[in-house]
This record gives structure tokens, sequence and C-alpha cells, in this order.
């Protein structure tokens, strides 16, 4: 690995050790705080420039609390952030409004992050405002919105004149008004009809090799990651427990969550899927109080299977194992990681 101090000049964005905590307070007047929410517990990797990182895990694994953290739309409790080889950790509002116009984000609902009273020409042609950059002007604007695949006729409507799928455009030609090289995209096809999504996901993709975007592409959705990342990082209650090559995710996943996560997807357009489904016990544990130790482990099929009657093995209730590469460029942290082709035991608490 190289040294965590400097990174090497491919590395467009790393973050060491990135923690957010949001605390829970008691009383009125004299406010203390009882506990917090670990939404992002020590988390590190790296974006090469040029490339897409897909950010998967369930609901409040901590996606959204990373993008806004690497984006220092919110400061971090803990850890630090490189970005294009400069420490922004540090970075006051002020001293990060020269990067702002670098780094852009894209939204899951386009609807709520587009403001209703605006046309799309004030929308799009904002940022340019905002930056105090040349070229704000009607004909600017109508290039994006064109290259978008919108009608750049269409400059004076409001974003409730426009479909889901056309309001995202909106959402991708504000994002890109300044050229980033940069784009967090937060769910960016959620909202959207399947038929959609596709269509969007091809824009991103196309503007990625036009404009040598990087990307960080989070999704709850493993088909949609898949489809779109170069490599993808898997987080579990605010902890990162592995990261691949896409292709190598799919097809050898190391750590029981991932597994888990991917026997779910159903396979290709066929019917004939390769593996069973892993039915996964329990809830996801809340991010106030994670388990000790593996934050997965009560709900690991592998620990439960290791450890057979005797339950589920120490070190996965102790101690939180590091994230080692187990194959070349592929890191999990499991302390007892997957066999290529393992196949796991349908229930945790058989
Ligand atoms: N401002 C906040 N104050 C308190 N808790 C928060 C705040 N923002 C997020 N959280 C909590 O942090 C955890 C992680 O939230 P986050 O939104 O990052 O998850 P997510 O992976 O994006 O989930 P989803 O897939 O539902 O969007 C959740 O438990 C959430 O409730
Ligand atoms: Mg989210």
């Amino acid at each position: 690995m190289t040294d965590i101090a400097q990174p090497a000049d491919d590395y467009l964005v790393k973050v060491e050790g990135l923690t957010k905590n949001f605390p829970i307070t008691k009383g009125i007047i004299f406010q203390r705080e009882v506990a917090a929410v670990h939404a992002v517990d020590n988390i590190s990797f790296e974006v090469k420039s040029g490339e897409t990182l897909g950010l998967v895990g369930e609901s409040g694994c901590g996606k959204s609390t990373t993008a806004r953290l690497l984006l220092k739309l919110i400061e971090p409790s803990a850890g630090k952030i490189w970005f294009e080889g400069e420490e922004i950790s540090g970075f006051s509002r002020s001293q990060m409004r020269r990067l702002r116009s670098e780094m852009q984000m894209i939204f899951q609902d386009p609807y709520a992050s587009l403001n209703p009273r605006q046309t799309v020409g004030q929308i799009v042609g904002a940022p340019f405002k905002i930056h105090k950059t040349e070229g704000e002007g009607k004909k600017k604007v109508q290039e994006l919105m064109d290259r978008v695949g919108l009608n750049p006729e269409h400059y004076n409507r409001y974003p409730h004149e426009f479909s889901g799928g056309q309001r995202q455009r909106i959402g991708v030609a504000r994002a890109l008004a300044l050229r980033p090289k940069l784009i967090v995209c937060d769910e960016p096809v959620s909202a959207l009809d399947v038929s959609i999504q596709a269509q969007i996901l091809n824009l991103l993709e196309d503007l990625q090799d036009e404009f040598k975007l990087t990307y960080v592409f989070i999704s709850h959705d493993l088909r949609v990651v898949q489809h779109i990342s170069d490599r993808i990082a898997v987080m579990y209650l605010g902890r990162i427990v592995e990261v691949a090559e896409a292709t190598e995710l799919y097809k050898n996943p190391k750590h029981p969550y991932t597994a888990a996560l991917l026997s779910a997807v159903p396979k290709g357009h066929s019917d004939s899927s390769g593996s069973e489904r892993i039915v996964l016990e329990g809830d996801v544990p809340s991010p106030i109080d994670p388990p000790p130790g593996c934050p997965f482990h009560p709900r690991c099929p592998k620990a439960h299977q290791v450890g057979g009657p005797d339950g589920v093995p120490e070190n996965c209730r102790t101690e939180f194992p590091p994230l080692d590469e187990v194959d070349p460029d592929h890191i999990a942290a499991c302390w007892y990681p997957l066999e290529q082709g393992e196949k796991l035991q349908q229930a945790a608490h058989a």
C-alpha cells in the first residue's frame, strides 16, 4: 500500500479513518449528549481518477453520510480527506469555495433537489453565478441541456413540467455546469422506472468518457452498481467490509455479507440462477449501539457455521476484523473469508 500521508497521484480522492457520529442529546435548556449515532465508523478508501467507485449497502449503513463527508458538506468527527493530493479535512468554508466547482453531487430525488420556482435555465445556470465564472448565458446552458438529452427550447420551463427522468437530466446538467472532476451520485436512479434508469446510467457513462469524470456511485441496488462501477465498496453499519473490482466482487465475494447481498440479486434475464438466496436473519442492528466485534456477527451465516453448537466464534464477537487483502486488489474485513464458490448455509440461527 502507498504511504497514507502522500497519496499516489492517480487518486483523485482518498479518505483515511473517516468517522461521523451524530450526537443524541437530552434536555431542553441544558442539553447533554446521551448517545451517538455511529453513522460512519473509521472508513478508508481511495477513488482513482476516471474510475467509478460503487458504494453499496442496506438503508442506514452510512452511504449518504459518506457522500456528504466527501464533499465536506458536513464535518467529520475524525479522519482525513485528500483531494488531488491536498489534505482538505481542515479546510474552512472559504477554502472549500475554491474546490466546490470541482466536486459536485447528484441526488436521488431530482424533484426535491430542484427549486420548483426556478426555470431550468436558472437552475442549470445558477452555478455560473455562484462561482462567478465566465460564459454565463443562455447559450452555454442550452448546450448543456442538449448534451444531457433535454430540449434546449425548454429553457424557460419549470421542473414540474418535466418527467422524472428528465428532471434527473436537469440535475445532471446542473452538476456538470462547472466541469467538475468528481461527481458523487447518491442513488441517482432509485426513484426512476427501470427503463428510465438505464437511460440515465448510459448518459452518466457517456459523460464520464467525454468529460473525464470520476464518480462515486451510491446505491442500495447491486444490479445498478454492477452496471456502472469499476470497483465496489460494500458498507455495513457504517463500516466498509469489502472492496474489489466489480466483476471480481460478483464472481468471488469474500465477505458473507456481500455474498448475502449478491444472492438476493436475480441473475441476468434467465431464471436459472446459480446461487441459492441467502436469507439474513434479524434486522440491521442500530447504529446507536452497534454490536461489538464484527458488527455483522449476529446475522452472519458463516460465523454461525464456523462456531457450530458453540455459537459465534469469540474473535467475531469481540474484535473488528482488519480490512485485509484476501486476494490481489481484493480486501475484506472478515475473520473467516469465503473460499471461491463456497456455499453458505441458509439460516444464521439454525
Ligand atoms: N443529521 C443526522 N442526525 C442524526 N442521525 C443521522 C443524521 N444523518 C444520518 N443519520 C443517521 O446515520 C445513519 C446513516 O445514515 P445515512 O443517511 O448515511 O444512510 P444511507 O446508507 O444513506 O441510507 P439510505 O439507503 O436509506 O439512504 C442512519 O442511522 C441515520 O439515521
Ligand atoms: Mg442515503
